[in-house]
């Protein structure tokens, strides 16, 4: 295990800003962690929990401790008919995990292929992308309670799971470090192409459907338009889709009869944010050293020096343009600190 102090989060962030902790814990393993949490007493309010930082913005130093847990591996545990067990390490990679379930033909992460992060920030924000969640597929959650300094197992159902949300954000936020997440996989895969422009992707390449070719449309889709991190640093999504009751989203609609909208049950529906930032004029401005992607109005680049204030006031501008034209208040996801 690696602790260390008055460190630089710079390159621990995508939006590459550099800010310093108080203190930085690295551990892969859950006994090292074990030990340290024991020997402490940690206020929630001075934890943050980092995976692979795509997902923060960072406005000023942190007064406080990083824990950032790099437990490896995938491992099958066990099997049925239908499934699999798989368990893996919460330091992997994300896309390490899509490459691995498809490889094996193993279906239910496919169209989450290339989302930036670490497994163990998946089932904090449940990540999602065209039709599929990770919460669909989580079955156990291994984590270390920071508090009590013992090892607690949670089953899919206890985590809440809903749209970009689940209890670790919510009232169990800083308070477990997950360490280790379980995956159910299917044998017999069951595509979701419903989403966007994944079937037409396919049918514009001529291939059969399969775990490999869905995986490869959707990496030409975000590919198409996402920015690369590398080159236009930024957290992705910067906001959530608003979800509003049916009738704000009839109302809306009666007026601006293209704003996308998708319907979560009966009662709530969820707006496209981009759309509604695109209609206020944001798409391919900036402010200063901060940016609206000129390809999806939703995600926020960092265009070169910028710090995190400076992004977070460009963010501000937006959500106040946003509620003045359409009434809705957009809110961020990724995590302002
Ligand atoms: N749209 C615009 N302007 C834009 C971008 C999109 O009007 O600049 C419209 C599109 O035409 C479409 C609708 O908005 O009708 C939705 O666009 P898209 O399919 O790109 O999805 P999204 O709702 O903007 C969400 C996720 C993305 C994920 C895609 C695909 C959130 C906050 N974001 O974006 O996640 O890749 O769906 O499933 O839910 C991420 O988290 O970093 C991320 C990129």
């Amino acid at each position: 295990m690696e602790i260390r102090e008055n460190y630089s989060l710079k390159a621990y962030n995508t939006f590459g800003i550099d800010v310093r902790c108080k203190y930085f814990v690295e551990a892969s393993q859950e006994s090292e962690l074990l030990e340290f949490v024991g020997a402490y007493e940690f206020d929630p309010d001075e934890v943050l929990i980092l995976g692979g930082g795509s997902n923060f913005l960072f406005t000023a130093d942190f007064d406080g401790t990083v824990f950032y847990p790099m437990m490896k591996g995938i491992e099958l545990v066990s099997e049925d008919e239908e499934f699999v067990y798989v368990r893996v390490g919460a330091g992997e990679e994300w896309d390490t995990l899509v490459d691995w379930a498809v490889e094996n033909s193993y279906g239910g992460v496919e169209n989450l292929a290339l989302i930036p992060g670490h497994v163990g920030a998946a089932p904090v924000q449940n990540v999602g992308a065209y039709g599929m969640e990770a919460g669909d597929t989580i079955f156990k959650v291994e984590a270390i309670d920071l508090e009590k300094a013992k090892q607690v197992y949670f089953d899919a159902v206890d985590c809440q799971f809903s749209y970009r949300d689940s209890a670790f954000k919510r009232e169990w936020k800083n308070k477990y470090i997950i360490t280790r997440v379980v995956f159910r996989l299917t044998k017999q895969p069951i595509f979701k192409l419903e989403y966007g422009s994944i079937k037409s992707e396919l049918e514009k390449w001529g291939v059969e459907l399969s775990l490999q070719n869905i995986q490869q449309a959707i990496i030409s889709i975000r590919n198409e338009k996402l920015p690369d991190i590398k080159d236009f640093p930024s957290a992705g999504s910067f906001f959530k889709n608003p979800v509003v009751d049916s009738r704000t989203a009839d109302y809306l609609l009666q007026q601006y009869p293209g704003l996308p909208v998708y319907t979560i049950d009966e009662e709530n529906c969820k707006l496209a944010a981009a759309w509604l930032i695109e209609q206020c004029g944001w798409k391919g401005k900036s402010l200063g050293n901060a940016g609206v992607y000129e390809k999806q109005a939703l995600v926020l680049v960092n265009q070169g020096g910028a710090d995190g204030t400076e992004i977070s006031y460009l963010a501000n501008e937006i959500k106040k343009s946003v509620f003045m034209r359409f009434g809705v208040w957009i809110e961020p996801e990724v995590n302002i600190i």
